[in-house]
């Protein structure tokens, strides 16, 4: 009889490129039954100050010290003896030895980085010797903790006009995102992002505004302000006849913390910085034109007080998103949880590092009725596993960036692939 042993063999990392050109991590798993799981980690350009820390070389002779030679050597020596001979279907205990190996709350001893690529390349190689679809064996996973059946498939939130950290350096808002209505089937909801962005792309090039795209695939125009963002944004859905606040929602990321001065809030539609309190005005009167469905990290991430207050102020009327500011971190979401700060949490698995966390941190979302939205980075591969994840644990949301670019579309068209699965399965 064949060997159907689930226990580790082998785990081999190297180094390979991300969206950006820039080294990443990649990782093979491989059990005694000769089953196997690859898994890349993607990488941020717009990092959290508290996130767990990714393990660069700083080698300037390679990769202008991007290299992660270090990250895949601890993979190679540290991890890969540790875990051989352990059953992979042990999530927890594979997690607990990788978790314990680094001895760090913030995994900088090891890094992040190579710590979650064993991880999930464990989990990805126990789904295909269970003979499952990785999104139902995490599931499978996840349901221990907090059950979860699998009914749909998240909402897409397209990132279609990249600034900040992402942009050609002209517009302070990172993402100008847009939300089909969640009563869509995915592929509708697909379609829709598809044709507003190709139609954005008309305007852009219409009015002579450059349109090159950014890190995640969205346009990255020369604008005056970044309410003129916003205002092609709608320019764009109503050419398409779809019906804005009906039909279609409009989303920022403004990743806050990088135009934070001293003085306040500092961007272009304004030559003195906001106040806190100003800013706050200012969204209310972005969410009366624009209806803003989603604000992510309007604030920065050690701003709490003013977090509260927008919550206070907005958190009726839009979701109240904090990514730098809980960096799928439970020790801040319980925080934010108990303040009142916001009402939902961006979650992105390299920001914790290992899966049996990141399913911590999602279950005490879900039970203080938390939003959430399962995130990719801006440096990403073709790696589709985040699809998986969100499905998985029934994310409200996913954020994917634009609908263009392989590494994005990589992740959409596998919830294309799952959405086709689950309604055979009904
Ligand atoms: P990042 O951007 O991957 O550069 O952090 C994504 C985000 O801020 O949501
Ligand atoms: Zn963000």
């Amino acid at each position: 009889m064949a060997n159907q042993s689930t226990n580790i063999y082998a785990v081999q990392a190297r180094e390979i490129l991300d969206s950006r050109g820039n080294p990443t991590i990649e990782t093979t798993v491989v059990l005694e039954s000769g089953y196997y799981g690859i898994a890349s980690i993607p990488s941020g350009a717009s990092v959290g100050k508290y996130e767990a820390v990714e393990l660069r070389d700083n080698d300037p002779k390679r990769y202008r010290g991007m290299g992660v030679l270090k990250a895949v050597n601890n993979v190679n020596s540290i991890f890969g003896p540790k875990i051989r001979g352990k059953d992979a279907l042990k999530q927890e205990e594979i997690d607990a030895t990788l978790i314990a190996l680094d001895g760090t709350p913030n995994k900088s001893n090891l890094g992040a980085n190579s710590i979650l690529s064993v991880s999930i390349a464990s989990a990805i190689a126990s789904a295909n010797a269970s003979r499952m679809m990785v999104y139902r064996y995490l599931n499978q996973i996840f349901s221990a903790i907090c059950p979860t059946v699998i009914k749909r498939i998240p909402v897409p939130i397209f990132n279609i006009i990249n600034g900040g950290k992402h942009g050609a350096g002209n517009l302070n808002f990172q993402e100008f995102q847009i939300i089909p209505a969640s009563g869509k089937q995915y592929h509708d909801a697909l379609m829709m992002g598809v044709d507003i962005y190709h139609a954005l792309g008309k305007l852009l090039e219409y009015r002579g505004a450059v349109h090159s795209v950014g890190d995640e695939g969205g346009y990255a125009p020369n604008l005056f302000t970044n309410v003129e963002a916003l205002e092609l944004l709608l320019e764009a859905s109503r050419t398409l006849g779809y019906r804005f606040g009906t039909d279609v929602f409009f989303g920022l990321d403004v990743a806050s913390s990088y135009f934070k001065t001293d003085k306040g809030y500092l961007i272009k539609d304004r030559a003195i910085p906001y106040s806190p309190s100003e800013f706050i005005e200012y969204f209310h009167v972005l969410n009366t034109k624009y209806r803003l469905l989603l604000l992510e990290d309007a604030f920065s991430e050690d701003d709490w007080a003013s977090w509260q207050a927008l919550t206070q102020e907005l958190g009726k009327d839009s979701l109240i998103i904090g990514d730098d500011l809980l960096v799928t971190n439970p020790q801040k979401l319980q925080k934010a949880i108990s303040e009142k700060a916001c009402s939902a949490i961006l979650l992105k698995p390299n920001q914790i590092g290992t899966l049996s966390e990141f399913f911590q941190v999602v279950k005490l979302a879900r039970e203080n009725r938390f939003q959430t939205v399962v995130s990719h980075r801006s440096g990403e591969t073709v790696d589709s596993f985040e699809a998986d994840l969100a499905v998985a644990i029934q994310s409200d949301y996913v954020k994917f960036g634009a609908p263009a670019r392989g590494e994005r579309v990589a992740k959409y068209n596998r919830l294309l692939q799952i959405e086709a699965e689950i309604s055979i399965n009904k």
